[in-house]
């Protein structure tokens, strides 16, 4: 029988695997590599649920490589509507609608654009002596995603703010987490400004002649291809998806650039090495630590046999860090061969916006190293770790940095008007 986490010996420093504590969520590691080590596949019991846990490498990839096995879809899709949780024939039929604006080749014509602005954002960022990288990073991916989608990208801040809500709302309807009516009735609140402002704006892209996600999604509701309720959600599957993640990247990158001088040296010196840089930390601390699995029938996997309707969940971050994949998996050693690691997901659901979570990154590494003389942790404010919600996202809410630049590296490039 496979064993529950608190039925393990755990040694006396890790307290048993809890899915749910948001002090685990913060830091999961020790207790992501003593399972992989001991007991790679567990389960583990809430509120009349049990959950199988994986966190092997081999594992983690078998269960993605198989989603007609391993469903995505889940009871709370009657309300949210977002692909990530549907399986095909749904699936396909959104995701083809949107997958044409995030190809590789479609992401580097967003590049100019996206390197002046972050040009002058960080400029203004570095004048002020620094600040709140994770958030500055947020800002940065919403604008972005603003920009791909067609909305006006004066709204981002205001559209993520509604995205966090559904993602807690759709915490809740994921893990059946209880919440108090006046909490929910708040997010419920900024759930419903997202729907109504993506119908606004998605009926407003009709008259348009422009090829934006927000076109397509009209043409798509006139064809009868998507309803209303996919067409509302689609704003808040996009932002929820995107600005978490990749402020949680540029804050780990952030983070290990103030943890030792000799990585801008580095990179300043070598900006060839910033996209191995990136990437290492892409495989070392995924922003999105986890995903949540349903068998279909009965099916084995890692000599386990799970039952029809299992509720499962990968360990993406484990299986980044298993040995028999990645040598010294614990180590952050950007020369490493990364390839293979599964922080984008792998098959069928694999993150569509992965192209551009990596050209912003990599944007604002290339101009920050050759801004920046040092960069330091600022400890008179605290990190602020991203806690709740679906429970998957690891990393930083808000990381606060001092900065100095480099004598005059400012302004290198002026934003023209408009942008
Ligand atoms: C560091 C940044 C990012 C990470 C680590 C990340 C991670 C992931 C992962 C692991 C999945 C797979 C979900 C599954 O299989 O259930 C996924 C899917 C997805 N991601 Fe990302 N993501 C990132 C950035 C972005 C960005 C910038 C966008 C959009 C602008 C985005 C949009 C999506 C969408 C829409 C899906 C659902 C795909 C599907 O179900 O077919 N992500 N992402």
């Amino acid at each position: 029988m496979v064993p529950y986490t608190d039925e393990l010996s755990w040694p006396d420093h890790i307290a048993p695997f809890d899915l749910f504590d948001a002090s685990i969520q913060i830091d999961p590691y020790a207790h992501y590599r003593w399972l992989r080590e001991n007991a790679p596949i567990t389960r583990f019991s809430a509120a009349g649920t049990d959950y199988w846990i994986f966190t092997r490498y081999d594992d983690v990839v078998s269960i993605l490589r198989q989603p007609k096995k391993f469903s995505s879809s889940h009871p709370a899709n009657a309300v949210h509507a977002a692909m990530n949780i549907m399986d095909a024939p749904d699936h396909p039929r959104l995701r083809q609608i949107i997958a044409p604006s995030f190809t590789p080749k479609a992401v580097a014509a967003l590049e100019e654009g996206i390197r002046i602005k972050i040009n002058t954002d960080f400029a203004c960022f570095l004048d002020e002596g620094g600040g709140d990288i994770a958030t500055f990073a947020a800002k940065m991916a919403a604008e972005a995603i603003c920009q791909i989608i067609g909305l006006p990208t004066n709204s981002a801040l205001e559209f993520v703010g509604w995205a966090d809500d559904a993602s807690q709302i759709l915490g809740r309807d994921t893990r059946g987490v209880p919440m108090t009516s006046e909490v929910a009735a708040k997010f419920e609140s900024g759930r419903q400004k997202l729907l109504d402002a993506m119908l606004y704006h998605v009926n407003r892209a009709r008259r348009s002649s422009e090829d934006t996600i927000l076109r397509r999604l009209a043409v798509a509701w006139d064809e009868g291809a998507i309803s209303e309720l996919e067409v509302s959600n689609f704003g808040a599957l996009i932002f929820s998806g995107g600005h978490s993640t990749t402020r949680i990247l540029i804050g780990n990158c952030f983070a290990m650039l103030a943890s030792d001088s000799a990585w801008l040296d580095r990179l300043a010196a070598e900006p060839e090495s910033i996209p191995g840089f990136i990437e290492e930390m892409v495989r070392w601390k995924p922003s999105t630590s986890r995903l949540r699995r349903t068998t279909v029938d009965e099916v084995t996997v890692g000599g386990v046999t799970l039952p029809a309707n299992a509720h499962v969940r990968i360990i993406l971050a484990s299986a980044n860090r298993d040995e028999a994949k990645f040598p010294n998996g614990e180590v952050f050693d950007p020369s490493r061969d990364t390839s293979g690691h599964v922080s984008f997901g792998y098959g069928v659901h694999a993150c569509v916006g992965a192209w551009l979570a990596r050209l912003e990154a990599r944007t604002l590494l290339d101009i920050a190293v050759q801004k920046l003389k040092d960069v330091r942790l600022d400890h008179t404010r605290q990190a602020i770790p991203i806690v709740g919600g679906t429970g998957d996202l690891v990393g930083l809410k808000s990381l606060f940095v001092s900065m100095t630049p480099k004598a005059g590296s400012q302004n290198l490039i002026a934003a023209p008007q408009g942008i």
